[in-house]
């Protein structure tokens, strides 16, 4: 039966190596001289005349040469005389550098008029007739897209592949239908990874045709259960080596799938988002080439000694690489490492691994990389255990309660490249083995059990590691004047006992993590270009913010909050704003889009002794989010302030357990990852280290919200403690989207606002500690999330609003959200009130607010943070709602 044969192949960019290998070299390449470097952008000639690259309308004109019938006459404008070829049919050229990058040439079906007067149905009477010029080289370097399909007469198709395999760039190709997918049958390298062959229910058949296969990728083909060749009795490809289909959606795997039975098989990956499901058929029996077996990322759901029962023991000699990450594994025994002689790549990170380290696998004398990260493993590790290990490279045992217990004299086999022993014991001496590891780029060990003074050979031995981590530990002493003579791009040493001053940072570091610890002095002028990432929080440090964070154009994270900080934050270099009275002149509005912006996310200043007026400082900064000045010393007037200037603000001060910028643990051991963390590790290279995802969570008042990095909610207003005065302004009522409102402390005077039972979110409100007036309003009690309530300590009067969910707040003591205001009286507090309860006065103006959909306010913080009065006008900080 002729199954209608279509190959198509989809090169991407990423894979164009493998795919240049792809093609089977039938011919030799011709070349066409001087075009191995294509010319400069042609100019524009002074009669506005475009040309295209002679040498690309050059080859054009020679593949049109080649071309000896042209039904649909696609090539009749591709004329000597034309110059500019990009505007030639079917040429596309980039407008960037003039190139040609597009070359279309499908043989279209003829339209039904075409038909009635060609009397045509037929796409063979249609097709491009002749040779494909291998003129065509000279676009090797630039085109990108290349259609010949359907043109079924177009030949000599052989020598196609053989050229085709020159194109650097090509991202699309499609030879769908040209009548020599036979002729591929030489093919030995097939890489389809990225194309979707969700409806080709026929793909087996077609790459089954090509008995040549040593490598097949299938990587992200879209292939699930319905289109998988489930029932192939017999295959052609007897020589193939290389098979990966990771990334499908292949549930289950039958005992009769085909490629259990390629015995040629060497490497087998299926990892990611298969999910597959147990281990079928019961061994892998025929496999005894395998030398790579990848499982990562699936639902195995066995103890890891039954899953290596399944490999043949045939192959157990052979195996270099097994890799099952993720996969769902138990298992309390890794004795039958020993008899893997061969491996190279043992992958066990997040299997669910218990037992101890057997000290066998000392004797893997080809073992590279070993990760046995985010298991439960036990017990001691020894130099034992390491004795074989010349070739070792990369080492993770993060993650476990695993010892090592190491004589300070040892003199390891190895030269390490990664090693991550996080949560490992390895103190409490600093472990001195480290010392000759000087090729070392990433070390991870942090909270390893060490208390002694940071040796002075840790700078130098790794002066050109790439990431040092040694937080969560009781490192003590100084650390250098100046670190600038290593590399380093990720430096963490938060929580220890480090003294002395800042050092100067290495110009490389893009992120610097030594919050918590005792360091004193100023904080160092900036001089790393590329630093992201600085976090200094409760440390000793004193003097001014330095102007130098202006030129900090990739700061993303500031934290120098719980430091002796004093004097006023520079702002770069926008002084002159300070002049202006906001209120009056729009036009000193800050221009969000202006090239001086800086990148800052979050700025977290509070608990230090800053001064002068609002900092202009945040102006520069339109990318807030997170904002933080609280227990300060500012003064004066707010600056005009709109939603242009800072449109994603969504903390305004934050509050003191954000655990979630601090990657601390909670006391329930959450771990909130510093959502700054991916550009850490994006860096880094680590195996292992998964996408993180875009939301981070926030944690208030014991909730946890999600904030998510393209909704802007207001979650949060905290301005506690400050010594705002004036009234709440009416307006946050819009806020819908608010869930923490915490105004208390504060001197603020007036009434609740009457509209407050719009805050629909709202869980926390705190007005406490002010001296808030009148009544408090009926609409309180429509606040249906609400759950946490203080309005004590004000001078508020009248009876207390009750219903829903005000009944069954603080159930424990609800009288003490009430506490401190004589002028109350009714429920749940003892004192009576005068007369019977009036109905309330339904409020047909709260109805006016919109109740759908995004709209946007604008409301003032007022003039001044200290002296600071609430005040309406269109002027000022405007935030958008949902
Ligand atoms: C382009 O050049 C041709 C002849 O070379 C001339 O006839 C034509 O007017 C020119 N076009 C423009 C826009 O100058
Ligand atoms: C076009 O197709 C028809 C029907 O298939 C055939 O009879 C005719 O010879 C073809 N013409 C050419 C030029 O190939
Ligand atoms: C390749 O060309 C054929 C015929 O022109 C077309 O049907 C098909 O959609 C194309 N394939 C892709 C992936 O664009
Ligand atoms: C892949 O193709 C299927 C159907 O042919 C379609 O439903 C799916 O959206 C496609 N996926 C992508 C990423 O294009
Ligand atoms: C094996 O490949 C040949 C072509 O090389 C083909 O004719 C045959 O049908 C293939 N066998 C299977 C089972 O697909
Ligand atoms: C892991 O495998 C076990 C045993 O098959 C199964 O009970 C469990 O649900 C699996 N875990 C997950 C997360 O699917
Ligand atoms: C290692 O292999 C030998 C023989 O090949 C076998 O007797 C022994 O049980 C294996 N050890 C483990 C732990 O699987
Ligand atoms: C971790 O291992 C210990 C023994 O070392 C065992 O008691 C404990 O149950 C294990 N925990 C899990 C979650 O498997
Ligand atoms: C506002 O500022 C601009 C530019 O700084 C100035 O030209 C203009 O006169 C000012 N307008 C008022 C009303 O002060
Ligand atoms: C902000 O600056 C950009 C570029 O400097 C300019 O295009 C834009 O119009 C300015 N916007 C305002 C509101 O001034």
């Amino acid at each position: 039966m002729a199954a209608p044969c279509f190959l198509v192949l989809v090169v991407l960019a990423a894979t164009a190596s493998s795919a240049r290998s792809a093609i089977a070299p039938n011919d030799e390449p011709s070349s066409i001289s001087s075009n191995s470097v294509p010319p400069a952008k042609p100019k524009l000639s002074a009669t506005s005349n475009w040309s295209c690259f002679p040498a690309e309308r050059a080859a054009l004109l020679a593949f049109k040469a080649g071309i000896t019938s042209d039904p649909q006459n696609l090539l009749i404008s591709w004329q000597q005389g034309h110059h500019d070829c990009c505007w030639w049919g079917g040429v596309t050229c980039s407008s960037r550098t003039g190139h040609v990058v597009k070359l279309d040439l499908r043989n279209c079906s003829p339209t039904p008029i075409e038909d009635e007067l060609f009397d045509l149905e037929d796409p063979h009477n249609h097709s491009l007739r002749g040779q494909v010029s291998s003129s065509l080289l000279a676009l090797r370097l630039s085109l990108r897209h290349l259609d010949l399909s359907m043109n079924t007469n177009l030949g000599d198709a052989m020598a196609m592949p053989g050229f085709l395999s020159s194109f650097q760039s090509l991202t699309y190709l499609n030879l769908s239908n040209m009548g020599f997918n036979a002729r591929l049958g030489s093919l030995e390298h097939l890489n389809m990874a990225s194309v979707n062959l969700s409806g080709v229910d026929d793909w087996f058949h077609t790459v089954n045709a090509l008995p040549n296969l040593v490598v097949l990728n299938l990587d992200s083909c879209w292939l699930d259960m319905s289109n998988a060749p489930s029932s192939v009795r017999h295959h052609n490809l007897t020589v193939l080596e290389e098979l990966d289909i990771s990334d499908n959606s292949l549930n289950t795997l039958p005992a009769s799938n085909w490629f259990w039975d390629v015995t040629s098989l060497k490497s087998l990956t299926l990892q990611d988002y298969n999910n597959i499901k147990g281990m079928t058929p019961e061994t892998l029996e025929h496999m005894c080439n395998l030398k790579s077996l990848r499982l990562d990322s699936n639902n195995i759901g066995m103890d890891i000694t039954k899953v290596l029962q399944k490999i043949p023991i045939c192959s157990w000699k052979n195996l270099q690489e097994l890799s099952l990450m993720d996969s769902n594994i138990t298992g309390t025994t890794l004795q039958f490492v020993s008899n893997l002689t061969s491996i190279r790549i043992l992958e066990f990170s997040f299997t669910k691994l218990s037992g101890s380290v057997p000290v066998e696998i000392g004797k893997l004398t080809n073992l590279n990389y070993l990760n046995l990260g985010y298991n439960n493993l036990s017990g001691v590790i020894s130099e034992d255990h390491f004795s074989g290990l010349v070739h070792l490279k990369i080492i993770d045992l993060s993650h476990n309660n695993l010892e090592l217990v190491i004589d300070s004299r040892w003199a390891p086999p190895f030269n390490l490249d990664s090693a991550f022993f996080k949560f490992c014991h390895l103190g409490p001496q600093f472990p001195k083995w480290l010392q000759g590891q000087q090729s070392i780029n990433h070390l991870d060990i942090s909270s390893t059990g060490l208390i002694s003074r940071i040796p002075d050979w840790f700078w130098t031995a790794f002066s050109d590691a790439r990431l040092l981590d040694t937080s969560l530990n009781q490192l003590s002493g100084n650390l250098p004047l100046s670190l600038e003579f290593m590399s380093v791009i990720v430096l963490s040493m938060q929580s220890n006992l480090l003294t002395g001053f800042i050092p100067k940072l290495p110009r490389t570091i893009v992120v610097l993590d030594i919050s918590k610890n005792s360091l004193n002095g100023v904080v160092p002028n900036f001089q790393a270009a590329q630093l992201q990432v600085a976090v200094l929080f409760s440390n000793s440090i004193t003097g001014t913010i330095p102007m130098s964070i202006c030129r900090l154009r990739e700061l993303r994270v500031l934290d120098l909050s719980n430091n002796f900080l004093s004097a006023e934050l520079p702002d770069c270099g926008r002084k002159e704003l300070k002049q202006r009275n906001p209120f009056i002149n729009n036009s000193s509005r800050v221009n969000s889009t202006s090239s001086s912006g800086l990148k800052i996310i979050t700025l977290l200043l509070s608990n230090n002794s800053l001064s002068s007026g609002f900092p202009l400082f945040t102006q520069q900064c339109p990318n807030l989010v997170f904002l933080d000045l609280t227990q300060n010393k500012f003064t004066g007037e707010l600056p005009g302030w709109n939603s242009e200037a800072m449109p994603r603000l969504v903390m305004l001060r934050s509050i003191q357990n954000l655990k979630a910028l601090t990657g601390t643990t909670t006391t329930d051991n959450t771990i909130y990852e510093n959502p700054f963390e991916e550009i850490v590790y994006g860096n880094s290279d680590r195996p292992y280290m998964g996408e993180y995802n875009d939301s981070l969570s926030v944690v208030i008042k014991g909730q946890v919200l999600e904030y998510r990095k393209n909704t802007i909610y207001l979650v949060n207003i905290d301005l506690c403690c400050n010594s705002l005065t004036g009234e709440i302004p009416e307006e946050l009522s819009a806020l819908a989207g608010l869930v923490s409102l915490n105004l208390s402390s504060n001197l603020l005077s007036g009434n609740v606002p009457y509209k407050i039972g719009k805050l629909r979110s709202l869980e926390s409100l705190d007005l406490s500690k002010n001296t808030l007036s009148g009544e408090i309003p009926q609409g309180l009690s429509d606040l249906t999330y609400l759950s946490y309530l203080n309005l004590s300590y004000n001078n508020l009067s009248g009876r207390i609003p009750s219903g829903y969910q005000l009944d069954i707040l603080k159930a424990d003591d609800p009288a003490s959200m009430y506490i401190g205001n004589p002028g109350l009286c009714g429920h749940p507090i003892p004192r009576e009130c005068p007369g019977p309860p009036t109905n309330p006065v339904a409020n047909n103006d709260l109805e006016s607010w919109s109740e759908d959909g995004l709209f946007q306010i604008d409301f003032v913080l007022g003039s001044g943070f200290v002296a600071g009065t609430w005040m309406a006008s269109s002027n000022t900080l405007s935030l958008r709602v949902l």
